[in-house]
């Protein structure tokens, strides 16, 4: 059997072009997303520039902001205050990693919580333990909105979110636990014993560990979702958590890396701006 491919460049366009729509019926305001990239880091570069190309297509306005790997953390902070004060700004993101020697933590909460589009803040991520509504993070969303859109069974299954961090695997874990989502959740990681035991109970699988191709065509239960959000460069290039071709053979439906969750977290950070532009009186959502 050969699963079914979620195409998030796809669903990205689809969610963009709504995006687009909804901000041209609301007269178009201007919306800004600021984004703030310390370093040079070529990768991290190519997704924030990929962030203002899809922000413009969805009718919205962009600021840069970047520092030097130099910077000290007092330099970066200050930037991070001046958008949080600035009322023409309605999404604040900060690339991640920062460089070594920066410490994200302060930076993140100067983030006000309506400008939060990231999710990322203790404030954001605390009204999500909470069950309360705010700004959620763009990947867990995107990964939310890609096993709806191609109709995973979700409530009572089982999921195995491999990978506990903050950016991904913990708000992923909340996602799929909260009442109305209703999986039953585990959260394996480095030291999980019989990695491959607990991932073959899954009917779907969240790879979030950086592990390039860790998760292998025997470990995947016939017929789960599969959902691959890692990203390793290695010599062969950027490859995924997944073993993409043979665990394809094996899973219902599967994320092809690149062009599955990469791009849905665009999408989300862009509703997320949308929302942030709403909670900030700048527009009324219906
Ligand atoms: N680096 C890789 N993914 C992300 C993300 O979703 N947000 C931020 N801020 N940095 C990232």
């Amino acid at each position: 059997m050969a699963a079914i491919r979620m195409d998030g460049n796809a669903l990205r366009d689809e969610v963009v072009a709504g995006l687009a729509q909804r901000i041209e019926e609301l007269g178009s305001p201007d919306i800004c997303l600021a984004t703030l990239l310390v370093g040079d880091d070529g990768p991290s570069q190519r997704y924030v520039n990929s962030k203002h190309k899809k922000a413009a297509e969805a009718g919205m306005v962009s600021r840069h902001e970047s520092l030097p790997a130099s910077a000290t953390q007092a330099e970066v902070e200050t930037v991070v205050r001046s958008l949080a004060l600035d009322d023409s700004v309605h999404g604040i993101l900060v690339q991640l990693p920062l460089p070594d020697g920066l410490d994200p933590e302060p930076v993140l909460d100067l983030i006000p919580a309506e400008k939060d589009v990231d999710g990322l803040t203790e404030r954001s991520m605390g009204r999500l333990v909470r069950g309360r509504p705010g700004l959620v993070s763009c990947t867990p969303l995107g990964v939310m909105r890609l096993l709806e859109k191609y109709d995973v069974p979700i409530s009572g299954r089982r999921a195995v979110v491999v990978g506990r961090s903050t950016l991904v695997g913990l708000p992923l874990s909340l996602l799929l636990n909260r009442k109305g989502t209703d999986a039953t959740v585990t959260m394996a990681h480095s030291r999980t014993a019989d990695m491959a035991g607990v991932v073959r109970e899954a009917d779907i699988v969240i790879a979030a560990a950086g592990q390039a191709r860790m998760i292998t065509a025997d470990m995947v239960k016939p017929g789960a979702a599969v959902i691959d959000v890692g990203v390793s460069r290695t010599e062969a290039g950027i490859v995924g958590d997944v073993d993409f071709e043979p665990v394809a053979e094996v899973a219902g439906w599967i994320t092809p890396m690149p062009g599955g969750t990469g791009p849905m977290t665009i999408a989300s950070l862009l509703e997320n701006t949308l929302t942030a532009a709403a909670l900030q009186g700048v527009v009324t959502l219906t």
